[in-house]
This record gives structure tokens, sequence and C-alpha cells, in this order.
């Protein structure tokens, strides 16, 4: 049997899925495959271009004990590749989660395939990761991005503004969550809801009454972030490209200034990118502190100094054969 499961990019509403607010990623082109011959058993997987220091044997082993609790699993032996890059915040652990769950013989929805590879996820790691990544990766639909209601964890394809190009732009600093501020982030926006009530429903106005300046700036970053993915979904439903660049372009600097999760490559290349002619925005994306930044240009806007990957839309990860 082949299973593939894609990587997946946010284009905007981040450090939000955690408060059930709203996002929009989607899922790209770049994945995991793996081929298995199924058998009784364990389940044995090897591979050529996965580096071992990458720990992703814990993702799988994480993954294994999941499926195996819902009495579906089965073993076989089998190869797993991968064309995402590791560390760069397209999801590469996600991905191979995901594609481990189908491969170990997971047949539930799509919706408890992602519970699933989320419960692995934090297994193997310890960080409370929100559920975006695993529903983007789910839940992917060719041409489209996925308005993500995080609340209920209702999934809506988006058609992606015409003329448009979508590309991933690496900062050279790899990212780990594990040890980084993900966790004290997510802290800080539970104190905020001890004090207001749910970031989902708050306005600045309830924003400006918190006590503490720190948190006040988180819960500024969340609130504000919620509204902006609602008005770039409108935005694209609009065709309306160039505000949806701008909505981008304020995510960064709110990222930046209020959540505090960029790092100054992430800054730097933000800002090049901007400069950059054909640009319409450009972000950091996913948790940040290091990984890439993402960039909507017209379809003809050349970045090829920058390296990185051009990304289409694509569908969510399924079983093949
Ligand atoms: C990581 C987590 C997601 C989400 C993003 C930030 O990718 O896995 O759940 O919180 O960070 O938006």
């Amino acid at each position: 049997m082949r299973v593939v499961a894609p990587g997946r990019v946010n284009l905007i509403g981040d450090h939000v899925d955690y408060v059930g607010g709203v996002v929009l990623p989607m899922a790209v082109q770049l994945g995991t495959e793996i081929v298995v011959e199924p058998a009784p058993g364990d389940l044995r997987l090897s591979s050529a271009d996965v580096e071992d220091e990458s720990g992703w044997q814990r993702f799988v082993a994480a993954t294994v004990r999941e499926v195996a609790a819902t009495g579906e699993a089965h073993g076989g032996t089998g190869r797993v590749s991968s064309t995402l890059p590791i560390g760069a915040g397209m999801s590469s652990s996600s991905s191979l989660t995901v594609a481990v769950a189908l491969a170990a013989g997971f047949t539930g929805s799509p919706l408890e395939l992602a519970r699933l590879a989320q419960r692995a996820e934090i297994a193997a790691t310890g960080v409370p990761c929100g559920l975006m990544d695993q529903l983007a990766i789910t839940h992917g639909v060719d041409g489209h991005a996925l308005r993500i209601d995080c609340r209920v964890d209702e999934v809506s394809p988006v058609p992606l503004p015409s003329g448009v190009a979508v590309h991933a732009i690496h900062s050279g600093v790899a990212r780990r969550l594990e040890g980084s501020p993900y966790a004290d982030r997510r802290r800080s926006c539970e104190a905020a809801e001890a004090e207001i009530g749910p970031l989902r429903d708050a306005s600045l106005h309830a924003v400006d009454r918190i006590g503490d300046a720190t948190i006040r700036s988180r819960a500024r970053h969340v609130v504000s972030e919620i509204a902006r993915v609602d008005a770039a979904v409108a935005a694209a439903r609009a065709d309306d490209a160039v505000t949806f660049g701008e909505l981008m372009n304020a995510s960064h600097v709110s990222l930046r200034d209020d959540f505090e999760v960029s790092i100054p490559e992430l800054d730097d290349l933000v800002g090049r990118l901007q400069a950059t002619p054909g640009v319409l925005g450009a972000r950091l994306t996913g948790a940040g502190f290091g990984g890439c930044a993402v960039v909507l240009a017209d379809a003809e806007a050349d970045l090829s100094d920058f390296g990185g990957w051009s990304l289409r839309p694509s569908a969510a990860a399924a079983v093949q054969t």
C-alpha cells in the first residue's frame, strides 16, 4: 500500500488555533510518502532521506501507539520518503504522523485522523500544539486554501485570488518547537482568557483592560490576528490579492511586536521580500522562532534569488492503493 500526506503552509492566522480562533493554511505538494507491505506484527519503517538525528522514529512510535489504542493497527515493512524540509515550519512532523497513522491501518474520519496525529505529536514532543497543521493535512483541497474554524474544527475550502503564486523561503534558522517559548505563549493566552473571557469573542477594547503589559500584547496579537484572517478570507473570496497581501504584512508585525515569536533573520528576510517587485505580502509562517517566511506574489514575480519553494495548494493525505 502507498500512503501520501502533504505538508502545509499557513497563509495567515498564527498562534490562534489553540484558542479556538480562525486560520487559513493550505496543504502543499511537498510531503511524505510511505510504501508499506502490510503484515501482522510490528510496523517496521526505514528511510533513506529522513535523517536519524531528526528523531523521526519517536513520531513513528508515538503514532503507532495511538493507532494501536484504537484497535486497528496492523504491522508490516515499509519505506518512508519525504520532500519536506525538516525544521522549516512546513509541518514535516505532522505530515509524517498522519502518513504513519494511515500506513498503520487507521481508517477513521479525516477529523479523527487529525486528532490522533495531534495526540501522537504531543506525546512525542511534549509541545502542546494546536490542531491546525493536522487539519490542513487531512482536509487539503486541490487549488484551495482552507479556512479552519478551530472552535468547532470545521474546514471550508477558499479559492486563492487569481494570478498569484505562494512561496516559502527559509530564514536559514532551523526551528524546533521543543524548548521554544511555544508553551509559554499558550499560557499567556490562557492568562488573558482568565481575565477577559474567550479571546475568540474579545474586542480590542476588552484587551486594553488586561493589567499585565505582556499578557495584553499577547492578547492583542490573537484578537487582531483573528480579525485579519476573517478579512483575508473575504479578500480571497473577492479576488482582492492586494488586500490579502497587506493583511499578511500586518500579521508579521503583530507576530514580531506583540506576540514576539520572530527572530532577526526572519524580520530581515520578510523586509527584503516585501521590497521585491511583484511581492504582495510576506510574513513568518507557523510557530516562528525560525523556519520559513510565506510569500504571496504575482504569478510572474521572480523570487529565484531567494531560493525556496513555489507551493501549490494540494489534496489531503490519502491511501492510494
Ligand atoms: C505550530 C503548531 C500549530 C499552531 C502554529 C502557530 O505549527 O503545531 O498548532 O499553533 O504553530 O500558528
